[in-house]
């Protein structure tokens, strides 16, 4: 099998040479930022809005990337060139960087970009998926940051409750998911999405923009209460693009399938995505 090649800082090396020291922040502290969007047929999906949310997290979160965004377009042009995996997932992780006493913040940040191949199946996946809540808000929630830790560590219990994934909820309103937006369609057919505290998600942010629809597109807060008397429910991310939700807490979100609403916006997202 062929080694992947990935970009560090400022060259393109094999992934098995790509190395950082132990004295950075995100090892020592967990500290820094990613994005990660795909390639479908060689051509990546919403690459603009994914680069423009890369550069925001990293000023919010004190950090420096050293390309301007052109450059670092060209530099995932030429990854792809050298990996020629048309269908894949490209990774771009700015690290706290190396730190003297492994806490200061350092003024110079470690670029990584990677790609691995990635490929998103075809179609609404009509089997959906099922969600436990959990009361949550994640730190710094606008941020696509690196820390996953509450995520990871709920792993046993959303398999104690025979969940496939953990929704967070906060004082009662519903957020999102470690890795996904989550939408609800009411019985009157607002199609609804957490407004504030999340992470903006590109795929949601790409359903909110759909014109010309005949959908009420709402970004506010709603309750876990309004959440069990839904119609539907859906997640959104970049490698699940939608796909619906059909239990939340062993409680069926309306008949239990996959929704009509749920279909179509599927429907309007591939025929943005092309
Ligand atoms: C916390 C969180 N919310 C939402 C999303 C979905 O974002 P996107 O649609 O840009 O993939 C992600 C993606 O990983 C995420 O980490």
């Amino acid at each position: 099998m062929s080694v992947n090649t990935v970009f560090l800082n400022h060259a393109f090396v094999e992934e098995t040479q790509a190395s950082l020291l132990v004295t950075d922040l995100s090892i020592q502290r967990g500290y820094g930022i990613f994005d990660f969007f795909k390639t479908i047929n060689g051509k990546p999906v919403f690459l603009d809005d994914h680069i423009a949310r890369f550069y925001n997290s990293a000023k919010k979160m004190h950090l420096q990337i050293s390309q301007t965004p052109a450059e670092l377009k060209g530099i995932i042009a030429e990854l792809m060139q050298r990996n020629n995996l048309p269908d894949s997932g490209i990774k771009m992780t700015l690290t706290g960087g190396y730190s003297g006493d492994a806490y200061t913040l350092p003024t110079a940040q470690n670029l990584i970009i990677t790609q691995t191949a990635l490929s998103i199946p075809k179609g609404l996946q009509e089997q959906g998926t099922t969600l436990v809540t959990y009361p949550y808000q994640r730190q710094l929630a606008e941020m696509k940051t690196l820390d996953y830790s509450m995520a990871i560590w709920l792993q046993p219990f959303i398999k104690e409750h025979h969940a496939d994934e953990v929704l967070y909820q906060y004082d009662s309103f519903i957020k999102e998911t470690p890795r996904a937006n989550f939408f609800i369609v009411t019985t009157e057919g607002e199609v609804v999405t957490a407004k504030d505290n999340i992470l903006a998600g590109v795929i949601r942010k790409n359903i909110l923009n759909l014109e010309d629809t005949v959908f009420q597109l709402t970004e506010r807060e709603f309750s876990l209460e309004e959440l069990y008397n839904a119609s539907e429910a859906f997640i959104t991310s970049t490698t699940k693009n939608i796909l619906p939700v059909l239990k939340v807490d062993g409680k069926e979100i309306g008949d239990g399938k996959a929704g009509k609403v749920t279909a179509q916006l599927y429907d309007l997202l591939l025929e943005k995505i092309g």
